[in-house]
């Protein structure tokens, strides 16, 4: 299978929207395909709306964002892609017709995975050419926060497509679920399914309204299921013998039934209920306003749950592993040909929300990126997660930064870093930033190093092969000049 640096998008409504969204941010061009010409500018909104939110998600350095372009011409599409995610309207028999014709145009080593929320692969492959390519990957709104995707195969889908696509979906910072069987809804619709089946039962037997329902999760189960889900939860409510206690308390009540097994029957004073009581919970506000708020706080509980290496949070943290280290490895091909002047380590652009009540970067900012920078330069000598867990790592212990020019929202800077000293147990650091557009310095930063024992929490000697590999820095950057802000203080007269 190809590596994927042009996705292309079948039906560009919601999911395509989102998924486009998701892609064009970690650095995939991506080729759209709707037969509704209006898609295009529905596709561009689309991805705007998502940019604010993506852009919170990470502070990781990103590559540069892919380029989005849009056709009405399905099969010019498949011609030119490396991955085709299917997205159009639910509908098994037009879902085959257009896979099929699809397939026919694009190469056989060109994965397609399908949205679909609840057909079976084995019906959707039926008439494509090489049918083992096909999928499903079925993604959840709003496909650029939530990284679930869950993988199902066919009958004819072979392993190897349905690891490329999982290689694919986590390069994109999604989660893989690997379904093990083929069955009508997947794994989480179903699940959805249940919930939501009681949700019409208990609204039309008029014993609680859409609001009392939400309330009933989001101040309990909602907050347990992001981390834990309910199996480990119920595990946990069985006390010291968890699950076996569990069962046996609460086994009978599942024989009574408390649930129905079918949904009741949809009538127009069922919707209406539904619709009235969604109404009075969004209390006047738009559909925008609260997809704002949901995409805000979706950010919020990621990032929450990366501190606990739990749930989406453990996707979060492998996704910036691997943007850190994607950005070093750029940085160090840059680096090899570079020891005659500083080492241009970072690329970046400023995100609208660095941007402080002036309009330019914001000071806390300057801090992160030069961190950033002296990051990958510690990556390039062997100073990652690995080095870390052997008990060691550098702490800042000095910092100062001064500032040449103002830094816009999306301007395009870069940073050099130039090492000034090594010794035993410090590495002392100069780092410039510049803008893309013209070299023009923006500012500068210092900093000095020390080498410690985490476990120790003291100052220890710097390893004799990583101080090689430091000096061969040091030794490159010797003959420098140095540069005309390093070695200063701030510069007011004591009193
Ligand atoms: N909306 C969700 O929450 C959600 C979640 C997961 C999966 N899905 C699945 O994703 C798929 C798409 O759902 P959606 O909500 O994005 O639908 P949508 O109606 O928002 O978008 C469908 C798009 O497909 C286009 N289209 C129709 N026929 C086409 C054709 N022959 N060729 C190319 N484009 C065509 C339409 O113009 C439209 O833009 C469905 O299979 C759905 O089950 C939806």
């Amino acid at each position: 299978m190809r590596q994927v640096r042009t996705l292309g998008l079948l039906g560009t409504g919601v999911i395509g929207g989102g998924l486009a969204a998701r892609a064009l941010h970690f650095g995939i061009d991506v080729i759209a395909s709707d037969v509704r010409p209006a898609m295009e500018a529905w596709i561009r909104g689309a991805v705007d709306n998502a940019a604010g939110a993506l852009a919170r998600l990470t502070m990781a350095p990103l590559p540069k964002p892919g380029r989005l372009s849009f056709t009405t011409d399905l099969t010019a599409m498949a011609r030119q892609v490396d991955f085709i995610q299917e997205n159009i309207p639910e509908q098994l028999e037009l879902k085959q017709r257009v896979l099929a014709q699809v397939s026919r145009h694009a190469p056989p080593d060109v994965l397609i995975a399908s949205s679909t929320s609840g057909l079976m692969p084995t019906d959707l492959q039926r008439d494509m050419q090489a049918p083992e390519r096909l999928l499903v990957g079925h993604p959840f709104n709003p496909v650029y926060l939530l990284p679930l995707v869950e993988l199902v195969g066919g009958q004819r889908t072979s392993h190897a497509a349905i690891d490329a696509a999982g290689e694919f979906y986590r390069y994109i910072g999604m989660h893989p679920l690997r379904v093990r069987r083929e069955v009508p809804g997947h794994l989480t619709d179903r699940l959805q399914e249940a919930l939501w089946r009681e949700i019409l039962h208990m609204v039309n037997d008029g014993i609680a309204t859409t609001g009392e329902l939400d309330e009933s999760i989001i101040y309990g189960p909602g907050l347990r299921w992001a981390a834990m889900g309910t199996n480990l939860i119920y595990h946990l409510a069985g006390g010291e013998t968890g699950m076996r206690h569990m069962l046996r308390q609460f086994g009978p009540c599942l024989k009574w039934p408390w649930t129905h097994l079918e949904a009741p029957e949809l009538t127009e004073s069922l919707i209406d209920r539904m619709v009235e009581g969604t109404q009075a919970q969004a209390a006047g506000r738009s559909i925008r306003e609260l997809e704002r708020l949901r995409d805000d706080y979706l950010v919020a509980i990621q990032q929450v749950l990366r501190q606990y290496d739990i749930g989406a949070g453990s996707t979060l943290r492998a996704l910036e592993t691997r943007l850190y280290a994607d950005s070093a490895k750029a940085a160090s091909a840059g680096l090899a040909g570079e020891r005659n002047g500083p080492a241009r380590v970072l690329e970046i652009e400023v995100r609208p929300e660095w941007v402080d009540y002036n309009g330019h970067m914001t000071d806390s900012r300057y801090q992160q990126v030069f961190g950033d920078a002296v990051d990958a330069l510690w990556r390039s000598v062997g100073i990652d997660e690995s080095y870390r867990r052997t008990g060691y790592s550098f702490y800042t212990v000095e910092s100062h930064v001064t500032h040449r020019a103002e830094a816009r929202a999306m301007e395009a800077l870069y940073v050099t870093v130039q090492v000034l000293h090594v010794d035993d147990k410090r590495v002392h650091v100069f780092t410039s930033l510049h803008r893309r557009a013209d070299d023009a310095p923006v500012a500068t930063g210092e900093q000095l190093y020390l080498h410690v024992s985490t476990q120790a929490g003291r100052v220890a000697p710097i390893p004799p092969a990583l101080r090689a590999k430091l000096d061969d820095w040091f030794h490159a950057h010797q003959a420098l000049p140095l540069p005309r802000e390093a070695r200063r203080h701030v510069g007011m007269t004591r009193a």
